[in-house]
């Protein structure tokens, strides 16, 4: 680090920043505990304008953190579908019955209180603290990780716990009164001018003058971050069975990965069409057998490649779940591993055969 940045100048530039271009997103509107604590669970899996249709129907339909605590578990995982990280809402689940139990329905105002609670860590506990009762405190994502790394021109790497208190401490010394506002401008600062991933943009950033990195042209060797992420690659196959207009759901297990959604029959391994049909035979009478497109998806530690099959019988047997149509698209939470077989049954159950136990 050669020079020492203006911090009060880098603050004051950051607000003005953001005041005047924040974007404008509905748990902003109101920014309650509630509405704060939603939108960032679900900003922790996916992208800002991915979440706000995701954020709508969920405060649509859980209003309030008691409807929340009262939720049924399958209709909670549907509200859910899409979004991965299942584990993140039913802890969502558990918090809220504790608030109900300990806090009088409330969210507590007081980040140690909230770090106790289930699913709620230090950024989390931060991101609620700042930007719905105006605490005191940090919110430390990997933007803003990546921003204060360019900003102090450190090379520490990022994926260190040693690092990421190192920053905090540091950052803490910067936090403004108008701490969420803070927080959330180095937020935005880093999704939308200090990218993570191609070249950042300088030339339109409040803050440049006082960027370390900057002014030494490394920012783009920045931040180092030599967390390695290994993979296992798996294959499966994936057999869309329907009988009588219904196609047949499994729920997976009530622990581990994607606990307690809903699939399709899933084989391990990349199965042939002659071990399928024998699969398909002991639910009913094979009628048609096709290959669907492969598909993959990616985990945080493993990654699924899916040859997929769709196969129609003639019901032999009522032995398990059958889904209509309409369950498909509302009842049943489907992962997203299976998103694109899913959009094929839906397809074919919406071409329909004209089946007498089709109820649309
Ligand atoms: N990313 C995650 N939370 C955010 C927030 N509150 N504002 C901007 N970007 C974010």
């Amino acid at each position: 680090m050669k020079k020492k940045t203006d911090q009060k100048a880098l603050t004051t530039k950051l607000l003005a920043w953001y005041d005047e271009n924040q974007r404008i997103l509905p748990w902003r509107i109101q920014p309650t505990p509630y509405a704060v604590w939603v939108s960032e669970i679900m900003l922790q899996q996916t992208r800002i304008e991915a979440v706000i249709p995701y954020y709508e129907r969920f405060m649509n339909e859980l209003p309030t953190l008691v409807d929340l605590a009262q939720c049924e578990d399958d209709r909670l995982m549907k509200l859910w579908e899409g979004l991965g990280y299942y584990h993140r809402v039913r802890n969502m689940k558990r918090c809220a019955i504790e608030c109900m139990e300990t806090y009088h329905g409330n969210l507590p105002a007081d980040v140690t209180a909230l770090r106790k609670l289930p699913g709620i860590g230090e950024y989390t506990a931060g991101a609620i603290g700042s930007i719905a009762y105006d605490l005191a405190v940090c919110a430390i994502d990997g933007n803003v990780l990546r921003v204060f790394s360019r900003i102090l021109c450190s090379d520490a790497d990022i994926s260190l716990t040693a690092t990421k208190k190192q920053f905090h401490s540091i950052i803490r010394e910067y936090l403004p009164r108008r701490s969420g506002a803070f927080n959330q401008a180095l937020m935005e600062l880093g999704e939308r001018i200090c990218i993570p991933n191609g070249v950042p943009h300088c030339a339109e950033c409040p803050i440049h003058a006082e960027c370390l990195a900057y002014q030494n042209g490394c920012q783009l060797l920045l931040p180092v971050n030599n967390k390695k992420k290994t993979r296992t690659l798996e294959e499966h196959t994936v057999l869309i069975l329907i009988c009588d207009q219904r196609v047949h759901l499994i729920k997976r297990p009530k622990s581990g990965l994607l606990a307690d959604l809903y699939q399709f029959d899933f084989l391990d391994g990349f199965c042939d069409e002659a071990k399928l049909r024998e699969y398909a035979q002991t639910y009913g009478e094979v009628q048609s057998l096709v290959p669907l497109p492969d598909t993959h998806h990616i985990f945080t530690h493993k990654e699924w490649h899916m040859h997929g099959w769709l196969a129609v019988c003639k019901m032999k047997q009522q032995r398990g779940l059958w889904a209509n149509r309409t369950e498909l698209a509302h009842t049943y939470a489907i992962a997203s591993a299976f998103a694109k077989y899913k959009e094929i049954c839906f397809a074919y159950l919406a071409g329909g055969c004209g089946n007498e136990s089709t109820t649309l």
